[in-house]
């Protein structure tokens, strides 16, 4: 007898990404159920190559019976039906930013902290980080283990799919408009998209960073160590999939490039691309697809002590949020609600070294 799952915001970016690795992954699940807002009734979505889901609407869904919620349905929403469904007596594994910073809710990367889903009993509710905070501390891990990291200055290039389907629709729309001279309208980006940057991802806060980049800072913090300094600056930039990082790192302890890109080819996760040649490193429209964080550019820093540089690019939409969902559900199936279908375990991804 396998599990009984319910993913909500099954018709969003994330929610769709889940129901595929479900399935690709084959998770022991007996049911899966899709869930989105009352206005997607008489929708239906895939699951895997050849199912159908009907959609079901959020407000009326009676969570009785369901093993594991898989979440994206935005804070708001989660914030509302989330402890009603662990009172219900499932799991939630929640990809928005309401829960993760809850001291009774883990925050997990399997890679990092598998051992904080056990903290699920208290609130039975799990969260899972934010895809721009995933990917760098998945590359940063087996570097802290090394050398450990004092300080991280990161600028990121984030991708449109990272803000919902409606801003995907939007840089289409906007890039056709720029080639035919229409006017540009912008409702899901605070400016123009297409063949621009934005510097601002989430609402401002009082000492000017944006929310995006103070999650970066305190997640990383929860996930990998509290001592650690992030600064980050977070940007929006014209791809349909994919984030990409400029990650600079200072550790307390000498860290050679050779010692960081033999740890980085070692740890769980990661492919290390990185040739120093035209075209021998990693970009966003390439990785959309895949599981791992790719890492390329590594180089040393001499403009601080012990400092190291590198380029870190994955899927947000996988890694950055449903595969890593998938990856809890997993773990929580296999070690902790054991019993209706044993052996469920996190598949080793594919890892390649140049
Ligand atoms: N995209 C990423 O890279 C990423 C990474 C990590 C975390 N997240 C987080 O995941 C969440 C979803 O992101 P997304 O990119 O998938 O957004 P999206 O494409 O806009 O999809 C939103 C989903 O939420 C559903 N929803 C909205 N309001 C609802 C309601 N009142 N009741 C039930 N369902 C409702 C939508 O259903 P309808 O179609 O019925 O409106 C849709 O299925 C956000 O909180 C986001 O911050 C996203």
């Amino acid at each position: 007898m396998g599990y009984k799952v319910a993913v909500v915001g099954a018709t969003g970016n994330v929610g769709r990404e889940m129901l595929s690795i479900l399935a690709e992954r084959e998770f022991p699940a007996d049911d899966v159920i899709a869930i989105a807002s009352s206005q997607s009734i008489g929708k239906q979505v895939s699951f895997g190559e050849d199912d159908v889901l009907d959609v079901q609407a959020l407000d009326t869904f009676d969570f009785r019976g369901i093993d594991i919620v898989l979440s994206s349905p935005g804070a708001k929403v989660s914030a509302a039906y989330a402890p009603r469904a662990a009172k219900a007596g499932a799991v939630v594994i929640d990809n928005t930013s309401q829960f993760r910073m809850d001291p009774d809710v883990p925050l997990v990367v399997p890679e990092i902290n598998p051992q904080a889903i056990a903290g699920y009993q208290k609130r039975g509710i799990i969260a899972n980080p934010n895809c721009s905070t995933i990917q760098m501390v998945v590359a940063l891990k087996p570097l802290h283990d090394l050398a450990r990291l004092k300080r991280v200055v990161v600028a990121t290039y984030q991708s449109v799919s990272g803000a919902g389907r409606a801003a995907m629709d939007e840089l289409f729309s906007q890039t056709r408009a720029v080639y035919v001279n229409d006017p540009v309208k912008s409702e899901h980006h605070t400016k123009q998209i297409a063949f621009n940057v934005i510097p601002h991802i989430d609402v401002f806060m009082d000492d000017g960073a944006t929310k995006e980049e103070w999650k970066m800072a305190v997640e990383t913090r929860k996930i990998l160590d509290p001592d650690i300094a992030v600064i980050a600056t977070c940007v929006r930039v014209p791809v349909f999939i994919g984030h990409a990082e400029a990650v600079h790192c200072e550790f307390a302890r000498p860290l050679t490039v050779a010692a960081a890109r033999q740890a980085l080819r070692t740890a769980p996760g990661v492919m290390v691309l990185d040739q120093r040649d035209d075209g021998g490193y990693m970009t966003p429209a390439e990785a959309a697809g895949e599981d791992a964080v790719y890492v390329s550019r590594i180089r040393s820093d001499p403009t601080t002590t012990n400092g190291l540089a590198m380029w870190v690019v994955c899927d947000n939409l996988r890694k950055g949020a449903a595969l890593n969902a998938v990856q809890i559900a997993e773990i929580l199936a296999g070690t902790y609600l054991g019993g209706r279908r044993a052996g469920a375990k996190i598949e080793p991804l594919r890892r390649r070294a140049v």
